[in-house]
């Protein structure tokens, strides 16, 4: 039994049956992943020695260091920090039958491909049980036209295999979904083909434009307002960067609503990167009555750094969602999902039928959980209803299993638990170190501090 907190492992699964207590506290949240991907994949591609701070620790980043590594890549972890020795542009060395395990990581595994589009012999990549159910065709097509082949066993999926091209020469490319994996690949493979790549992008998060333009890599934007239009040449070289990487708001968010839904309590989370690609949490909550603020805001190589301050939020009410605020929040919707459930009136969120592309199918998987906790939903292929029910009290006990391992399936089941109480048996506890090792030691931290 915990101080405050009844947190029992038994084995691999997480029992609770207890709500957290209140709380007043200050939290740091581990690097961002993303970032932390991108830093590893550019690192690899300039010239000597890069490092980054805070990077992420999770095993998205570790699966990035060690695919880099099989690239003939020298990677060093120290206590403070992370060591990336980049042998420039193209410059992977590696024999033949090579494997890249991606593990649980899309973007890795559709990123890195991007950079492989000139490999004189084929690569294989895998991925887990839940990365091997994701669509690939959406990277692979657009690189085919760099010139790249890819080898499929089963349509679409991985396993994969890549063959380069010597020859390839910039494309026209128009990203249609609003994904951030897509447009970085391509980019990415601009680095290594001859000319301008042009695309058209649907709105997404856009750390890669950050970091190209702060590396000196020749991009230029032009912004509307639903698409942004990159073209980049290819650079002559990279030169080797450090990169104080900041905290994550994907994992932020859920100690954003943990503090949302427990009374008087309060909580500080410091130098959280808040790029207005990724704050759609923040504006989709704050619409539904939150209390958050951002307190000392900086920039950061083009990115947005802020702490950010959450106070409990009674009275919240339900959303009609606007679309426009999908990306910038992709990652977040099984959390605003639950703020939704502990909401007066009705939630309405449409056109997120990416949400079931993701490590698990979560849009079905959120409205699954809601159920399972009392709250009726109506569910289609792109949308979901949710029907809020503030005083909220769970009677059943509450099994989550066969989730695909979703780190954000987990964290949102354990959010739950502490704030809407009832019995939870939650399998799967080491799904959180794909993106957040450190999440179940954060909460009991701030616990244990309750007033
Ligand atoms: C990511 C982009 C998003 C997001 C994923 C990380 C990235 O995926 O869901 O967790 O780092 O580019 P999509 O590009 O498929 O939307």
């Amino acid at each position: 039994m915990e101080n405050n907190l009844n947190l029992i492992k038994m084995s691999n699964i997480l029992l609770i049956n207890q709500r957290i207590n209140k709380f007043d506290s200050e939290i740091i949240i581990s690097g961002d992943k993303s970032l932390s991907i991108r830093w590893i994949l550019l690192a690899s591609q300039a010239i000597g020695k890069s490092k980054a701070y805070n990077l992420l620790m999770s095993e998205d980043v570790f699966a990035a260091l060690n695919a880099v590594k099989k690239l003939g890549i020298k990677v060093l972890i120290r206590k403070s920090h992370c060591e990336i020795f980049g042998n420039g542009i193209n410059g992977f060395k590696y024999k033949n039958g090579l494997v890249i395990n991606a593990k649980n990581s899309g973007t890795l595994g559709r990123l890195i491909l991007g950079l492989l589009i000139k490999s004189p012999k084929k690569i294989n990549i895998i991925g887990d049980k839940s990365l091997s159910k994701r669509d690939f065709s959406r990277v692979t097509i657009p690189l085919e036209k760099f010139g790249a082949k890819f080898y499929y066993k089963t349509k679409n999926k991985l396993p994969l295999s890549i063959l380069g091209s010597q020859l390839s020469k910039g494309i026209n490319y128009i990203e249609n979904k609003g994904s951030a994996q897509c447009k970085s690949s391509i980019m990415l493979a601009s680095l290594n083909s001859s000319g301008t790549t042009l695309i058209k992008a649907k709105k997404s998060r856009n750390h890669s434009e950050l970091l190209f333009k702060y590396l000196k890599i020749p991009i230029k934007i032009k912004k509307t307002k639903k698409y942004d239009f990159i073209s980049i040449k290819k650079p002559k070289t990279i030169n080797a960067f450090n990169y104080q990487i900041p905290g994550d708001i994907s994992s932020s968010a859920f100690f954003i609503v943990l503090t949302m839904l427990t009374n008087n309590s309060k909580l500080l989370i410091k130098d959280v990167n808040i790029n207005p690609s990724r704050t759609g949490v923040i504006t989709i909550l704050k619409k539904m009555g939150a209390k958050i603020s951002l307190k000392n805001k900086k920039n950061y190589r083009g990115e947005k750094i802020s702490d950010i301050l959450i106070q409990s939020s009674k009275n919240l009410k339900g959303i009609n969602c606007p679309s426009e605020l999908n990306s910038c929040a992709i990652d977040e919707f099984l959390i605003i999902f639950l703020a939704a459930a502990k909401a007066r009136g009705t939630s309405y969120f449409k056109d997120i039928s990416e949400l079931n592309q993701k490590e698990s199918p979560r849009l079905n998987w959120g409205s699954k959980i809601l159920n399972k906790m009392g709250i009726k939903t109506a569910l289609t292929k792109n949308s979901i209803k949710i029907y809020g029910q503030p005083n909220l009290e769970i009677t059943k006990p509450i099994i989550i299993k066969d989730y695909l391992k979703d780190h954000r399936v987990f964290m949102m089941s354990v959010i739950a638990a502490l704030t809407c109480g009832g019995e939870w048996r939650i399998h799967n506890k080491d799904s959180i170190n794909t993106s957040f090792p450190s999440f179940l030691k954060t909460i009991k931290n701030i616990s244990n501090k309750s007033l």
